[in-house]
């Protein structure tokens, strides 16, 4: 049995919008920050007599769907070694389940290391991305610690669509998720894209803008200059949103408190506190901050009725595998 952990990461420039399904690579690069707070330690154990995979999450059964995703994933696995045994899957998350924070990033991204590994495969870090990336185009970030980009790459097998970390950033920052009550509820990831994808007005547009925020956002981090960090990521967070918004029909993903949020956070910067927001697919707002201010940010984003609450958290690590022979 190989047991491995990875955390899930937060897009800084957004990933939105898929040129080939099937591989599940990107339409354009993307660049995150890995959480160490949004934690998936998963196991995985080949069971030769069984004859289908199973997956428990949270220590109790996954839903069919959630286990056919988990098992197609094994599969990709199976065929990159030739090998038939099916697996048992136990996955945990070390943040409040059922909240829609249960990021595919740091699921698919430990499953990749764990999956590979029981399997006897031993794959370099990229290789890793690539693979984690058929699970979910995020998860290619989160093999990688700390500042991560996305690259889309041009081959149709999608080879050279993976990750690698920014490396020799010195620019620290903590993020503020400020969780909405709720937030289970959204249209999943894909489905928005694709929907963007074929009715967006917008979507070529965004598209050429990504690329040029993503130069944009390397050089702001390299000078740490605040200010510039928080004019892109705010700028390609709500770029992202309204794509999706003028899709038909719209796709949106901001309630009440979302809005609320963001304009906190607006002010809070203009009164001095070094700090900007961006929002995924769901209506959680994940506030970029200096670490020294974290808690004052914090305190003022858990003060709407409907935050259900606030986790403050730094960067994290990659992927690794854990000791340990018990399923997590
Ligand atoms: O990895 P997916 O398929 O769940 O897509 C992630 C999409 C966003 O979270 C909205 C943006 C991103 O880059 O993480």
């Amino acid at each position: 049995m190989v047991v491995a952990s990875a955390r899930a990461n937060i897009a800084l420039v957004k990933y939105w919008g898929k040129r080939a399904r099937k591989l599940n690579v990107p339409s354009a690069g993307s660049l995150s920050l890995t959480l160490a707070a949004l934690e998936t330690r998963t196991s995985v154990r080949l069971v030769e007599e069984a004859e289908q995979d199973s997956f428990r999450l949270d220590g109790q059964q996954s839903s069919e769907k959630a286990r056919h995703r988990v098992s197609a994933f094994l599969e990709l696995v199976r065929r990159m070694v030739g090998r038939r045994e099916h697996a048992h899957v136990e996955s945990i998350n070390a943040f409040p389940t059922g909240a829609g924070l249960a990021s595919s990033a740091s699921a698919f991204a430990a499953l990749a290391k764990a999956a590979s590994e029981a399997y006897g495969l031993d794959l370099a870090l990229k290789e890793l991305s690539i693979l984690a990336r058929q699970g979910s185009g995020s998860a290619a970030r989160s093999i990688f610690g700390g500042w991560v980009r996305m690259y889309a790459g041009f081959r149709e097998d999608g080879l050279d669509a993976y990750a690698v970390p920014l490396e020799g950033l010195e620019m620290e920052l903590s993020a503020v998720i400020a969780v909405v009550q709720g937030g289970e509820k959204q249209v999943g990831s894909t489905e928005g894209m694709e929907q963007t994808r074929t009715t967006s007005p917008y979507h070529d547009r965004w598209l050429q803008l990504v690329n040029m925020d993503l130069e944009a956002c390397v050089s702001a981090l390299q000078t740490k200059d605040f200010e510039r960090l928080a004019e892109i990521i705010e700028g390609n967070c709500l770029a992202m949103h309204a794509d999706a918004m003028a899709a038909r029909p719209g796709v949106i993903y901001f309630s009440g408190a979302t809005l609320w949020a963001i304009h906190q956070i607006r002010a809070l910067r203009a009164s001095g506190t070094p700090v900007c927001f961006t929002v995924d697919a769901g209506p959680h707002v994940v506030a970029l901050v200096h670490p020294e201010h974290a808690a004052s940010v914090a305190s003022v984003l858990g003060a709407h009725p409907e935050m259900d609450r606030v986790i403050i958290t730094t960067s994290g690590d990659g992927v690794r595998t854990e000791s340990g022979d018990e399923a997590v």
